[in-house]
């Protein structure tokens, strides 16, 4: 798998994302609670773009009238039906077991750990004749 240099940390705010076009495929990049995700940018029912479900928290109920909130700003519902997806991996709320975004791996590197180039000119030979300089094509 190839890295990818997508944005730098500050292009996205807390709570905010990016759509990035990686190899001709359009993935949005969340960032969460100090943390980066990636996702296709299609919901896997009718092909919304995930860049505008709203991030929600995960919500549970242990027994009735009695509600839970955690992972705040972790759960996408989708803008277009509710469908609700967990960021860090893809899964859907509902069935987990077959639906799901496709989601990449995704890390944070500070710019001097990323990978170098070549970053060669090209160069000619140069000499001195008398008190000329030669250079050579
Ligand atoms: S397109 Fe996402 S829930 Fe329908």
């Amino acid at each position: 798998m190839a890295r990818h240099i997508v944005a730098s940390t500050s292009e996205i705010p807390r709570g905010g994302n990016k759509v990035v076009d990686v190899a001709g495929r359009d993935i949005v990049v969340f960032h969460v609670n100090g943390e980066f995700f990636a996702l296709l940018n299609r919901c896997p029912h009718e092909g919304a773009p995930l860049e505008k479900a709203a991030c929600v928290a995960r919500l549970t109920s242990p027994e009735p009238g009695i509600y839970q909130r955690s992972r705040v700003g972790e759960m996408l519902r989708c803008p277009w039906h509710g469908w609700e997806f967990d960021m860090r991996n893809g899964q859907s709320w509902f069935d987990p077991k077959r639906v799901k975004i496709r989601s990449y791996p995704v890390a944070v590197e500070r710019g001097e750990e990323l990978q170098k180039g070549p970053y060669v000119a090209e160069t000619f030979p140069v000499h001195v004749e008398d008190s000329y300089v030669i250079v050579e094509v």
